[in-house]
């Protein structure tokens, strides 16, 4: 892995999350990875920061509660059956690192772990949370989303550190 300035990030920001997924790990002692789809990348309060959304039912929800910090890790195309199983087992009752084949790597700027082998790991500090409120929905079929009414906490993080693999083509060396 090599340190990579977020803001020299060459990214697909519709692509990444929705197409290619992520772990989000959270958790110091026990942590635990979870796979994400909903989320985005961006600039708020002047920092480069990432917002995830997690639903108040699984069990990273409780993790990133109690602990103000999380990774968000870009796995390569060969760990698909590792993020299948990271978004379909609980780490309630599962150890989803064993289970998946994954091993944590320690971070340089938070506590929580990174993943081995990820392709892009972001280091992040939650800065704030928000619930969404269905009272502000507009459009009405975004609750179809909700059947059991749980809806998700967006967790606010700033990025304070970018690594990449070797293999990750970032666009910095392009330039
Ligand atoms: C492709 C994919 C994307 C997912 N994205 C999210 C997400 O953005 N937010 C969320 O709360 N759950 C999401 N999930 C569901 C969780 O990953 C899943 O419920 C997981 O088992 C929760 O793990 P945990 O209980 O260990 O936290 C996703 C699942 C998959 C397969």
């Amino acid at each position: 892995m090599r340190p990579i300035a977020a803001a020299d990030l060459l990214l697909r920001p519709f692509h990444i999350l929705d197409q290619e997924w992520a772990l989000l790990v959270g958790g110091t002692e026990k942590p635990n990875p979870m796979t994400v789809s909903w989320g985005g990348l961006g600039t708020l309060w002047n920092r480069p920061v990432v917002t995830v959304y997690v639903r108040p039912t699984r069990f990273t929800f409780g993790l990133l509660n109690e602990h103000p910090e999380f990774t968000l890790n870009v796995m390569p195309p060969a760990s698909r059956g590792a993020l299948d199983l990271c978004g379909s087992t609980s780490g309630r009752d599962t150890d989803k690192w064993a289970e998946a084949g994954l091993v944590p790597e320690a971070s340089q700027m938070v506590t929580v772990p990174r993943v081995a082998g990820a392709a892009l790991a972001l280091e992040c500090r939650t800065l704030a949370t928000l619930d969404l409120d269905p009272g502000r929905f507009l459009d009405c079929s975004i609750e179809s989303q909700y059947p059991r009414k749980d809806y998700h906490r967006a967790f606010i993080g700033q990025v304070m550190a970018a690594f990449v693999s070797e293999e990750f083509n970032a666009g910095d060396e392009a330039r």
